[in-house]
């Protein structure tokens, strides 16, 4: 009899919540890539903003981030993968997709005072941004500036060089999807990035591996139960791994693949 009754409460909850709600979902993403795919929409800023489809997608992650210790485990690891940088007197730390920055904000708050933080985004209208701090020390750049000219942009505050790039699921993750053949973006991204950094600078990204399956349960419970069980999305170590067997990449760095489960990052050295 209990069982019964598990199984109709179930079945009602279902009808009720989980299937209106993935109804709704997948109308709203067919018709948003309907208006990507005819140029209507730029989909990069459009998502962000106010009533766009990933608007409540960055404070979901940022709590779920400091549930899993992910900031101190960025600090202790990249320490140890680039002792080099931290010995520096002055570090240019550059994030180019920082979106609210609130990764940055924590990270500030946990890094030695010698770091300027310089964050900056393709979107302009994010609502709720991380603000400049009057101390010089951490600066977020108003306008809109594409990861594919991080130099150029860096050029607009007098910065020639950045010590440490740190893009999660921002530019690179951004430059290449499924239907990808070539890599071709990531390569572009990758030259870029290389152009801004110091010898001995590194790039960071999120490289957790998750399954499909996984990344369909934490959608569902978010966007069913505002509940933040783990990422919503594949990590952009995973999106380029398939590219990474590249020549200017492995001429150019050395990748290293630090910490586990959800705090795992891989790091690319300059060394050429
Ligand atoms: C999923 S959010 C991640 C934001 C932040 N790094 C984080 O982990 O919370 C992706 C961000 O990348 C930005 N973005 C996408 N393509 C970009 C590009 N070509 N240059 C700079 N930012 C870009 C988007 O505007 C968005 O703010």
């Amino acid at each position: 009899m209990l069982n019964v009754n598990v199984l109709v409460t179930f079945l009602l909850y279902a009808a009720i919540i989980v299937i209106p709600s993935l109804t709704y979902y997948c109308v709203m993403d067919i018709a948003f890539n309907n208006l990507k795919s005819s140029g209507i929409l730029d989909l990069k800023d459009w998502n962000y903003v106010k009533g766009g489809k990933l608007y409540r997608w960055p404070d979901a992650t940022y709590r779920y981030l400091k549930k899993i210790n992910w900031y101190e485990n960025f600090l202790l690891k990249t320490k140890e993968v680039a002792p080099h940088i931290y010995q520096l007197p002055n570090i240019v730390f550059v994030s180019p997709s920082a979106n609210k920055g609130r990764i940055e904000e924590k990270l500030y708050d946990l890094f030695p005072k010698k770091i300027d933080f310089i964050l900056m985004d393709y979107s302009r209208n994010i609502d709720g941004k991380a603000n400049t701090k009057s101390n010089g020390k951490f600066t977020y750049l108003e306008g809109s500036f594409d990861g594919n000219s991080l130099k150029a942009n860096l050029a607009k505050v007098d910065i020639r060089f950045a010590d440490i790039i740190m893009d999660i699921r921002g530019c690179i993750w951004y430059s290449t999807d499924k239907k990808d053949r070539t890599g071709e973006g990531i390569t572009r991204v990758f030259k870029e990035y290389h152009r801004s950094l110091n010898m001995g600078g590194i790039i960071i990204i999120d490289a957790v591996k998750l399954r499909s399956k996984t990344i369909t349960r934490n959608q569902i419970f978010y966007k069913c139960l505002n509940l933040v069980l783990g990422f919503q999305e594949v990590s952009t170590y995973q999106k380029i791994e398939r590219f990474l067997e590249n020549d200017f990449i492995n001429k150019h760095f050395h990748k290293e693949i630090v910490g586990e489960g959800s705090n795992c990052l891989a790091t690319f050295k300059k060394i050429s």
